[in-house]
């Protein structure tokens, strides 16, 4: 529900259980007034705290700056007084930063408007808040947008920039949303790592200053996440104020928290504006992409459900979201780039007779690619390796009941390719500068249209060339030099931009050509995993680290936002080719339950005992799936908090099934066997768990006793089933 409240210039946005308030001053300018369990007034004026500023511009004319230093500014504006991080700033024709927004109008509307450049959350029976500032001077005007999600406790919020004056003016930041708290919060939650290592969580301290976390390498990249939460000091898995923040975008982020010298706290997340200047001329507008915002009183587990049901929901494709998704096998740990039909076709042979329901050929197939040296941007099929070509060996695979999927990196080339022979400017590249390589690969320059079109001529070509059910869509490096030759110097600020638009585009024209295909989205393992790639791909593959103990933590790290679906999960070697840990079989495929499962080994090649695990394997994840896709997921205890152990449930929405996934990491000798609370069940329903029956509360509050497990890594999957 939004409300406005004309007497008191309050806006009052409610979900089932949360209210967010801004109020309008009599100067104009827009306050943050409230967040947090839901209220039911609008006399909440006295909370933007403005009767206690002697400084107050109406007042006092002469202390404005003051006031500007003071007030929480809903979307605080930068080079007009607010020293804090603010959102926005522009630089006008002269080459003078800076300015000024008051409310000028604003919109309750029922349809929700979908961002016309960039993914955004669908938004069927929601109710959106359009706010209009301007700034009269520069003749700007500054859209905000609140779109409100009742059932999940979501607002989505988004910016667009309109130009209404006669010149071009230039926009050098523009974040997506800002919340200012006081001493409800102190804590923060990020997601940080590293290639192998992504997305392990971070709690800190807020303390006076800032902290950042942001990614300048043209997109989120393995080291960042552009996700931030705000707990309260008491905050826990169960319990505890939780305030969150998600972008959807995959580019370059930022994610800042500031703590000032009144002990104010201001988070925001947008853009980074970094390498970025956008110019925006006469009569045009530019978009900031959406966040997804939450507020929880239930601790982490409560705001992991609300974003899990609002991904499901608003952003996963609709079509994937319930689809039971094949289980697949891919050949790039199996193989690597030494492979050839004949190869694949074995591979499939012995995977379809264990139960395995689709083949992905990853790197290698194309040009002359036989390492990671050559051949990206010649996205046509190397005879030599496919000999009879690439229909016929999907034809092949297809005629022993498995489907098949493709790998393509359409944002790359090789510089030996036959397509940079021929296009040497079609990279990113800085005037007489050598261009950077990575993994002896240059970026293609997406911000000309005439390349996208190109690289997606390409792609349509292959896909429509046989029958091809699945794409791993990857990007294995980042973006360093941002330029572009074509682009006149006062538009190079736009390319790291332009250059994730290309890829919406591209995947957009993908997925509607295409309406059946499945897409995984990659980048060198979980480089880009947000809820952007989300919004065209129903799964991403998280890491190209399998090993199933760091996948503990990449997994927890992952799942803390991000439905458990939507990772890309497999059964790998061991010893681990990345980190060479050595792992049973079967705790490798229990971790793996919580994802899209799949195979990424060779399967004519390992030990027999294990091979013929597999079709049990399968059938345990197929038993599972639906709960896995569509339950409540509750993190028990975490190996990276603990160092011992690691643990976590789901529980179906009726609460009459759940799954707990238990893995001992390391193994302790002559100690009581772990006793753990489990959640999310319901606290009068009896439930069998191995066998015995217990009462739901039972379970939550007295416990679960495990049976003890000897050895390092070893794991257990127990069904819970209502017995009534
Ligand atoms: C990336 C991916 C891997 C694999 C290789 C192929 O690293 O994450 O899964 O596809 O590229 O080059």
């Amino acid at each position: 529900m939004v409300i406005y409240d004309s007497n008191k210039r309050v806006f009052k946005l409610d979900t089932d259980n949360t209210s967010y308030v801004m109020g309008v001053t009599e100067e104009g300018y827009l306050g943050n007034i409230y967040y947090g369990k839901k209220v039911d007034t609008t006399d909440l004026v006295y909370a933007m705290r403005t009767g206690e500023y002697p400084f107050t511009p109406s007042v006092l004319p002469g202390e404005k700056i003051s006031f500007m230093d003071k007030f929480p500014m809903e979307y605080p504006f930068d080079g007009t007084g607010d020293f804090h991080a603010n959102c926005i700033n522009i630089r006008n024709s002269a080459g003078q930063e800076g300015l000024e927004l008051k409310v000028e109008s604003h919109n309750i509307y029922a349809e929700k408007r979908k961002l016309d450049s960039m993914p955004s959350a669908r938004g069927e029976g929601t109710m959106s808040l359009d706010i209009v500032l301007s700034d009269k001077v520069l003749g700007a005007e500054v859209i905000l947008t609140y779109t409100v999600y009742e059932e999940c406790d979501i607002i989505t919020r988004s910016v667009k920039v309109v130009n209404v004056s006669n010149n071009a003016f230039y926009i050098t930041k523009v974040l997506s949303a800002c919340l200012n708290l006081e001493t409800e919060v102190s804590d923060i939650l990020s997601l940080h790592g590293a290639w192998a290592r992504e997305r392990h969580i971070q709690r800190s301290r807020i303390n006076y200053g800032s902290y950042v976390t942001e990614s300048l390498r043209g997109e989120p990249g393995h080291q960042d996440s552009p996700f931030i939460a705000l707990l309260s000091e008491n905050c826990n898995n169960e319990a505890g104020d939780v305030y969150a923040m998600n972008l959807v975008y995959s580019g370059n982020f930022t994610a800042r928290v500031q703590k000032d010298h009144f002990g104010r706290v201001r988070a925001s997340i947008g853009i980074n504006p970094g390498r970025f200047c956008w110019k925006l001329g006469s009569g045009d507008a530019f978009e900031a992409p959406e966040v997804i915002m939450q507020y929880t009183c239930e601790g982490t587990n409560g705001m992991t459900r609300n974003f899990h049901d609002f991904f499901r929901k608003y952003i996963l494709p609709s079509k994937w979201v319930d689809a039971e998704k094949p289980v697949l096998i891919n050949n790039w740990e199996a193989t690597y780039f030494d492979f050839d039909d004949e190869k694949l076709v074995q591979i499939a042979e012995e995977a379809s007779r264990l139960g395995i329901e689709m083949l992905v050929m990853d790197d290698g197939w194309f040009g002359h690619r036989n390492s990671d040296n050559n051949s990206l941007g010649d996205w046509y099929v190397n005879e030599e390796k496919l000999k009879g070509g690439l229909k016929k060996l999907v034809d092949r695979v297809n005629a022993l009941g498995m489907k098949f999927g493709i790998w393509f990196e359409p944002e790359m080339v090789s510089p030996d390719s036959d397509l940079y022979r021929e296009h040497p400017d079609w990279i990113l590249a800085l005037d007489g500068r050598e261009p950077g390589l990575c993994r002896t690969q240059y970026v293609l320059d997406l911000s000309r249209q005439e390349v996208v079109d190109y690289v997606y001529g390409m792609i349509y070509k292959v896909l429509k060339s046989a029958n091809i059910e699945y794409v791993k869509w990857d990007m294995n490096r980042p973006i360093a030099e941002a330029a572009s030759l074509p682009l006149p110097a006062d538009r190079q600020g736009e390319v790291t931009h332009r250059h994730v638009l290309a890829v919406y585009q591209l995947q957009e024209r993908l997925t509607r050509d295409f309406p059946d295909l499945l897409l995984e989205n990659c980048s060198g393992g979980g480089a880009r995993f947000d809820a952007g790639m989300l919004y065209y791909s129903p799964q991403i593959w998280c890491s190209d680290n399998a090993d199933p103990i760091e996948r503990l933590m990449i997994q927890e790290g992952t799942h803390l936002v991000y439905p458990l679906s939507t990772t890309g999960t497999h059964v790998a070697d061991s010893p681990n080719h990345a980190n060479g840990r050595i792992t049973p079989f079967s705790t490798r495929a229990d971790v793996a339950l919580a994802g899209t499962f799949g195979y990424e080994l060779d399967v004519t090649r390992i030990a027999k005992e294990e091979r013929e695990m597999i079709p049990a394997q399968i059938e345990t994840y197929k038993k599972y799936r639906h709960l896995i896709q569509t339950g409540d997921y509750y993190r028990i205890a975490s190996f990276r908090e603990n160092g011992r152990y690691d643990s976590y449930m789901v529980v179906s929405k009726d609460k009459d099934k759940a799954v707990l996934v238990y893995v001992q990491v390391v193994t302790d000798s002559n100690v009581l066997t772990k006793k753990l609370k489990l959640y999310g069940l319901c606290p009068g329903k009896k439930y069998i768990v191995d066998g015995a029956e217990y009462l739901g509360s039972t379970l939550m509050n007295v416990g679960y006793i495990m049976k003890p497990l000897r050895g390092d890594c070893q794991s257990v999957v127990i069904e819970i089933n209502c017995a009534e």
